[in-house]
């Protein structure tokens, strides 16, 4: 139930996005193609290496037509480019993701042709699950201001800092960049991207120095950073995220819960996971103003001393994990009172 509540808040954040998607959806386009972007369509097609031929459509005047390029009915400029991996990977086998041939076969490789500078109409790029292990993190894709919607997860891309000139997408509402291999601090400049509602930086090697640049970030509602080394830094930039209803912090370096007093201002928050964060000292009192948090996870830390009552607050509660701590004495009455709605208690 937690899980759907917070789907159903995503669903609020993607409303908008979505519009663009149906505005520039090519099957509806008369418009056959601005030629110059054709241009640009056929030099990016050029470096890519299409091993299942899934670009065949690519052919003949009139690329809003081609497979995944999408065109304003208005003014026939490109809008949309959406090249994600068709197939699905298949199963998690353990840690560890298993590919079928298919998958791979399907994965655009080679280069992302700065030659899309051109486009400066887009607004939606999708390149998730392709394999750009050939290159860097493209800089060029600071300039497309118009752009809205970003998925680069899934590309592995070669080695990578974030390049500063993202942070000139002042429009951009969903950035994912998840399962990259990443590396480096997060640049300042990121804390521009002030229309962000989506961040997901997950599964990548980000260290500390996240700095204060996300406190800018007010519109944000969904931000997964998990699996990274971040420290410390981040979180008192986020006290001002009051907008917030999905944090995923898990399986960072944070170490002291003492930081973790900026997230009691996100009373806003449905889903926190700060799961495998090496976090000791105590459960924070005022972890009580949480009231309309649905899914609580704690799991594999080092959390000590009672468990405080004010637990006993969250009454929207509809999962609670607690594994894999130090917690000593009795659970609060107010626990076993007040969450009636709770589905899932793991205190292993
Ligand atoms: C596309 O079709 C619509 C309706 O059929 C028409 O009003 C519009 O002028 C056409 N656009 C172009 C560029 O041909
Ligand atoms: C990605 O592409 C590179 C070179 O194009 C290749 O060597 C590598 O095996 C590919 N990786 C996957 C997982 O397909
Ligand atoms: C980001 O991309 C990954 C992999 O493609 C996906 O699993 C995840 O749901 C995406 N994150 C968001 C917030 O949409
Ligand atoms: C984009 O950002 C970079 C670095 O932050 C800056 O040097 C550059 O001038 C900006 N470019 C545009 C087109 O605004
Ligand atoms: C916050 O945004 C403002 C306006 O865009 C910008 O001038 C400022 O540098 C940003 N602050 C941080 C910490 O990123
Ligand atoms: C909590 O939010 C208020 C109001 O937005 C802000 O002034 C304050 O600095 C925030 N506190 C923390 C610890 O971030
Ligand atoms: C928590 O961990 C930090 C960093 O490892 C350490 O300095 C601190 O003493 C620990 N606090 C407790 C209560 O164990
Ligand atoms: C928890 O709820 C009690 C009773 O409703 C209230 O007095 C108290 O202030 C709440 N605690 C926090 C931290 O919000």
């Amino acid at each position: 139930m937690g899980t759907t509540s917070s789907a159903l808040l995503m669903l609020f954040a993607f409303l908008f996005i979505e519009r663009i998607e149906f505005c520039c959806s090519s099957t509806n386009s008369n418009v056959s193609c601005i030629a110059n972007e054709r241009e640009a369509l056929i030099e990016f097609r050029g470096k890519l290496k299409d091993d299942a031929n899934r670009l065949s459509t690519w052919v003949g005047k009139g690329c809003c037509l081609w497979k995944g390029v999408g065109c304003s009915r208005k003014t026939g400029h490109v809008m949309k480019l959406d090249l994600c991996n068709p197939i699905p990977f298949d199963s998690y086998k353990g840690d560890f993701i298993q590919h079928s041939a298919n998958f791979d076969k399907n994965r655009l490789r080679g280069e992302i042709s700065p030659s899309l500078i051109v486009l400066n109409h887009l607004s939606y790029i999708d390149l998730s699950m392709n394999n750009f292990s050939d290159m860097q993190f493209p800089e060029f894709l600071g300039s497309l201001k118009s752009l809205r919607y970003l998925d680069l997860s899934w590309s592995q891309f070669f080695s990578g800092m974030i390049p500063h000139h993202l942070g000139n997408l002042s429009r951009l509402q969903y950035l994912n960049l998840s399962n990259n291999a990443l590396v480096g601090s997060i640049p300042d400049t990121l804390g521009r991207l002030i229309s962000l509602t989506v961040l997901d930086l997950s599964f990548n090697d980000f260290d500390n120095s996240m700095l204060h640049c996300l406190s800018n970030l007010s519109s944000l509602v969904h931000m997964d950073i998990s699996s990274n080394n971040f420290n410390s830094l981040i979180l008192d930039a986020l006290g001002r995220s009051t907008a917030l209803t999905f944090l995923d912090l898990s399986d960072n370096n944070f170490h002291n819960s003492m930081l973790l007093y900026s997230l009691c201002n996100l009373t806003g928050l449905l889903h926190l996971d700060l799961g495998f964060d090496s976090l000791n000292g105590s459960i924070l009192y005022c972890f009580g103003k949480l009231h309309s948090i649905s899914v609580l996870k704690l799991d594999y830390n080092s959390f000590q001393g009672p468990i405080p009552s004010e637990i006993g607050n969250m009454t929207q509660l509809t999962e609670l994990h607690f594994t894999r701590n130090k917690f000593k004495g009795e659970i609060p009455n107010s626990m076993w009172w007040n969450l009636c709605n709770l589905c899932v208690l793991d205190l292993s």
